[in-house]
């Protein structure tokens, strides 16, 4: 049988400065989630992602900026078409409300609706209210200490040593402690980062200790201790992955994780950790785990603009090399400097690169015609990109509940939410875990029964 995670989920509301929803309201986006996948169990939801994604891996699993045109044109020519109309305003504002693009795109792929439903995550409920004590959040970016804050509101008090994982200067840590009375330890590798945080903890005669550790090393194990809570804000790929197995094998008491780079990794095919992921076929490259994390949701205007610049020159200039090499094959161009995309022409962008890549720029070269030609190719590539972005957040979802059921199968009792609203972070699962059977269970926290 299969449960839901709220007994009234729609009281419960981020506490983000941009809130998607008041409290006590009943927004769409809740009764949405509602309807759609609260009542499925993490495996079922599970399954009817890992079953689309790999029904429609010929709509995702390409490299846009490689082709020359819409691959699967034959299959979806309504689609093909639809995309096609769109001008770049149009894709650039599809792409920053996902609700419009998969409305938009629902009508030629039936689909994209499911898979709309299938990404409705309920919100973190609040299980801690604290004041703004400004002396905390000292020197922490505004942006970073409100996804800390929405982070540590979303866990329940419970009196636990804390461990924090991959921490920076020990941000999370320091609030997390405050608010929970609990001492911390904070494990990273940069040494003058835990002497920065270590200073800011101090000024503050916080029970906190920042401690330089490679956390994929084995030196870590010696920082387990029974009892643990264990949190980790934004560690990325293989570094939340060693949480998730040393915790489990240390049986740490509950764990707060909100995952990010699933292509940060060693390896470069995805090594699944639940038996469900790894009796799948859905095979992900590197490359297809960055589709996972490829938003910006909190880029600025002219960061975009320089963006789309570069990106259209780069196109242009690599129709320029395949014409000077007698070659039909792209070619990488190293990073450029900001200065030359902010005062200097597409033409000077061409003898850079050509210069950078050994190339002689010889005959009569329309430059202008390259660039359009360029600014040509970045739209093709957008609107291509437009459909790979309905597969973005299901991806993130697959991966994300891999490592819930990961940690179901090692005897813990799982819930996942979003901590804050997308605009503050796009990278906003969290995954609460709770060993199955310790005392500090009791007490309303529930998760999904699993199937
Ligand atoms: C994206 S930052 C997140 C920092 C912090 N949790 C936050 O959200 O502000 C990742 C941190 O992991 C640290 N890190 C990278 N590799 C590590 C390793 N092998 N062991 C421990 N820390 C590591 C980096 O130095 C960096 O401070």
């Amino acid at each position: 049988m299969a449960h839901c995670i709220f007994a009234d989920p729609v009281q419960h509301c981020f506490t983000t400065p941009n809130p998607p929803y008041r409290k006590g309201a009943r927004p769409a986006r809740i009764r949405a989630w509602f309807f759609a996948v609260a009542v499925m169990s993490y495996r079922q939801w599970f399954h009817e992602l890992d079953q689309l994604l790999a029904q429609h891996r010929g709509l995702w699993q390409l490299r846009p900026f490689s082709l020359r045109s819409i691959p699967w044109q034959e299959q979806w020519p309504d689609l093909a078409a639809a995309i096609s109309r769109l001008s770049l305003p149009q894709v650039n504002a599809l792409s920053e409300q996902p609700h419009r693009l998969y409305e938009m795109l629902g009508e030629y792929f039936p689909d994209a609706h499911r898979l709309h439903r299938l990404i409705q995550v309920p919100p973190a409920p609040i299980q801690q209210q604290f004041g703004d004590d400004e002396r905390l959040s000292y020197e922490v970016p505004g942006r970073k200490w409100q996804q800390i804050r929405a982070f540590v509101q979303a866990l329940p008090a419970r009196n636990l040593p804390l461990l924090e994982w991959c921490a920076g200067k020990g941000h999370l840590g320091r609030l997390a402690s405050q608010a929970m009375a609990a001492p911390v330890l904070s494990l990273e590798l940069d040494p003058q980062l835990c002497q920065d945080g270590q200073r800011l903890a101090d000024r503050l005669q916080l029970a906190q200790q920042l401690q330089p550790c490679d956390v994929l090393g084995r030196q870590v194990r010696q920082y387990f201790q029974a009892g643990q809570q264990a949190l980790a804000l934004h560690a990325c790929g293989d570094l939340h992955v060693a949480l998730l197995r040393q915790g489990c094998q240390h049986q740490v008491q509950a764990l707060a994780i909100s995952p990010c780079c699933y292509h940060r990794t060693r390896e470069d095919l995805y090594q699944p950790l639940s038996t469900a992921a790894r009796s799948t076929n859905l095979q992900l490259s590197r490359q297809d785990r960055q589709l996972a994390v490829q938003e910006s949701v909190t880029a600025g205007q002219r960061v975009r603009r320089l963006r789309d610049q570069e990106v259209c020159w780069r196109l242009g200039f690599d129709l320029l090399q395949r014409q000077l090499r007698g070659c039909d094959e792209y070619l990488p161009v190293p990073p450029l400097k900001t200065q030359l995309l902010t005062q200097g022409t597409f033409t000077d962008f061409c003898h850079w690169a050509a210069e950078r890549k050994q190339l002689v720029l010889q005959g009569p070269i329309d430059f202008e015609a390259l660039e359009q030609a360029g600014r040509q190719r970045h739209l093709q590539i957008r609107q291509l990109e437009l459909v790979c972005q309905l597969f973005r957040r299901p991806l993130e979802l697959w991966l994300v509940l891999d490592r819930v059921l990961f940690l179901e199968e090692q005897g813990y009792q799982v819930s996942l939410h979003e901590f804050c609203a997308r605009n503050l972070t796009p990278r906003n699962l969290l995954i609460q875990a709770q060993r199955r059977g310790s005392a500090s269970q009791e007490g309303g926290w529930s998760s999904r029964a699993q199937a």
